[in-house]
């Protein structure tokens, strides 16, 4: 199924210039991977506009969240700061300075309490268990071996009864723009759903967007409830 605007939709692409217009201003994501650059920019642009809303990824997740939220790739935070308004106590992790600094300012102003963390996610230690953890549009940012490592992270870190909602690019996507070239990975369309067989499946589903310049984004996304009793994972 094809969803969405041809605008780079759900994730929205900077008008060309601006990034130069704003690139004196940039510190830590100066340093940052192409990946982290480029969503820089667009929370940057988003942020000036007003654009808050919940991508489709975030709005189908939001309503499975609860308890202590872990939200890895949280970009400008919007999904972090629906489920603290739904009373979840969250954890927002990225590396893009822009989205973090925008998201403390708004939790600040509605009054809201989140732990909002600077960290580089590829090496990223999860050191505790999380009712609910969250990966929407991160892990094909990273090498295979990395994301499987981080997938398998996410794995460990969830309580038994918790979730962990998933959501990354597939094979089939053309749009490459935003990608470290030789540094990312996109998974293969059952992925997801093969290496959490063993848990509940609450949502699984593939979309197709369409992107700038004839291309196309594919994801698969997946909630998924690990078992009380499972050891294994
Ligand atoms: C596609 S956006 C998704 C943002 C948010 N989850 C959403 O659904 O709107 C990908 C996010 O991953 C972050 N990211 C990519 N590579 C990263 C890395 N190596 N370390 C930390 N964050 C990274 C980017 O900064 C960006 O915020």
């Amino acid at each position: 199924m094809i969803v969405g605007r041809d605008d780079g939709y759900p994730w929205p692409v900077a008008k060309a210039g601006y990034g130069a217009a704003r690139a004196v201003v940039r510190t830590n994501a100066t340093m940052a991977n192409r990946s982290v650059r480029f969503f820089d920019e667009q929370f940057r642009a988003q942020a000036r506009w007003g654009r808050y809303a919940l991508n489709p990824f975030e709005m189908m997740v939001l309503p499975h969240l609860s308890g202590r939220v872990l939200d890895l790739g949280c970009g400008l935070g919007n999904l972090s700061l629906e489920a603290a308004r739904a009373g979840c106590k969250v954890h927002a992790v990225d590396a893009a300075t822009a989205g973090l600094r925008d998201l403390r300012k708004r939790a600040k102003e509605v009054r809201l309490e989140l732990n909002v963390e600077f960290a580089e996610l590829a090496h990223y230690r999860i050191d505790e268990q999380y009712d609910c953890i969250v990966a929407i549009g991160l892990l094909m940012f990273f090498p295979r071996s990395v994301a499987i490592k981080l997938l398998q992270a996410i794995r460990n870190a969830v309580k038994p009864g918790g979730l962990a909602a998933i959501n990354v690019l597939i094979e089939g996507t053309t749009y490459l723009e935003m990608f470290e070239p030789d540094h990312y990975y996109l998974f293969g369309e059952q992925d997801l759903a093969n290496r959490f067989v063993d848990w509940e499946i609450l949502e699984s589903k593939t979309d197709l967007f369409p992107a700038p310049g004839d291309t196309v984004k594919r994801f698969a996304t997946l909630v998924a409830r690990k078992p009380w009793n499972n050891l294994h994972c």
